[in-house]
C-alpha cells in the first residue's frame, strides 16, 4: 500500500496514507524537513482544518499545529466550543519550509508548486475522512482547497461551495494574530478570529 500510494492510485486507510506520506518525494521540501507532518484527527470528523505548512517545532514534533500558532488557535476553539479532538487539522504543505538563520529556522512560504504537488495528499484525506465542511486557514490553504488565489481578509467568514460540493469556509491564518504587535489590535484580531470559530462551530 505505501508504494500504491506512491503511485497515482490508492485504495487504503488514512493510517496507510499517513504511513506512506513519511516516503513523500512529490516536491523538494522533504531535504531539509525533519519529518513529514501529517493530518491529525478522527477519521469520521465532520470539518477539516487546513493550515498552510508545519512550523519549526511542528517538524520536530511530527504533529500539526503545536507551536505558536497552534497555541493560538487552540485557545480560540476551545473559546468558541469546538473540541480540537473531534475535528481532523492538517495542512496544506506537509513539510516544513524554511531557511536557515544562525541558529534559527524562519519559515519561507510555500510555492504554488509545492502547493500543488502536496495536494495530492489532501485530496486523499478529504476523500477518505469525507468531511461536511473545510476550514481553510489563510490564503495558503484556500489556494490548495479551491485552486486559486483568494482575497483571504476580504472573503473571511463566508463559505465557498466547491463544484465537488464540499463546502468551504474562508478565515485567516492564527499567525496573523501572533504577529500584530499593538495589544489593542491584537485583541480586536483574536475576537475576529472568534467570531469566525464559532461560526464554524454553527455550521459544524
Ligand atoms: N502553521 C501552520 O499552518 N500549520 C502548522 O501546523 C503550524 C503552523
Amino acid at each position: 500500500r505505501a508504494r500504491q500510494a506512491l503511485d497515482e492510485h490508492f485504495d487504503g486507510s488514512i493510517s496507510e496514507l499517513r504511513e506512506a506520506a513519511k516516503d513523500c518525494r512529490r516536491c523538494q521540501l522533504w531535504r531539509d524537513a525533519t519529518q513529514t507532518v501529517f493530518g491529525e484527527g478522527p477519521d469520521n470528523a465532520k470539518v477539516i482544518f487546513v493550515g498552510e505548512q508545519p512550523g519549526d517545532q511542528e517538524d520536530l514534533a511530527g504533529k500539526p499545529f503545536v507551536g505558536p500558532a497552534g497555541k493560538v488557535f487552540d485557545a480560540i476553539l476551545d473559546d468558541a466550543g469546538v473540541d480540537r479532538q473531534k475535528v481532523y487539522v492538517t495542512n496544506a504543505v506537509k513539510h516544513f519550509k524554511f531557511e536557515p538563520r544562525g541558529k534559527r529556522r524562519i519559515h519561507s512560504k510555500p510555492t504554488a508548486g509545492e502547493v500543488q504537488a502536496c495536494r495530492w495528499w489532501l485530496d486523499r484525506e478529504f476523500a477518505l475522512i469525507k468531511p461536511e465542511l473545510a476550514v481553510a486557514l489563510g490564503a495558503t490553504a484556500a489556494l490548495s482547497l479551491l485552486g486559486k488565489a483568494i482575497p483571504v481578509t476580504k472573503m473571511r467568514g463566508q463559505v465557498i461551495e466547491r463544484e465537488d460540493g464540499l463546502r468551504v469556509f474562508i478565515t485567516i491564518h492564527p499567525s496573523f494574530i501572533l504577529r500584530i504587535r499593538e495589544p489593542v489590535d491584537k485583541e480586536a484580531e483574536r475576537e475576529r478570529f472568534l467570531r469566525d470559530m464559532r461560526e464554524v462551530k454553527r455550521l459544524m
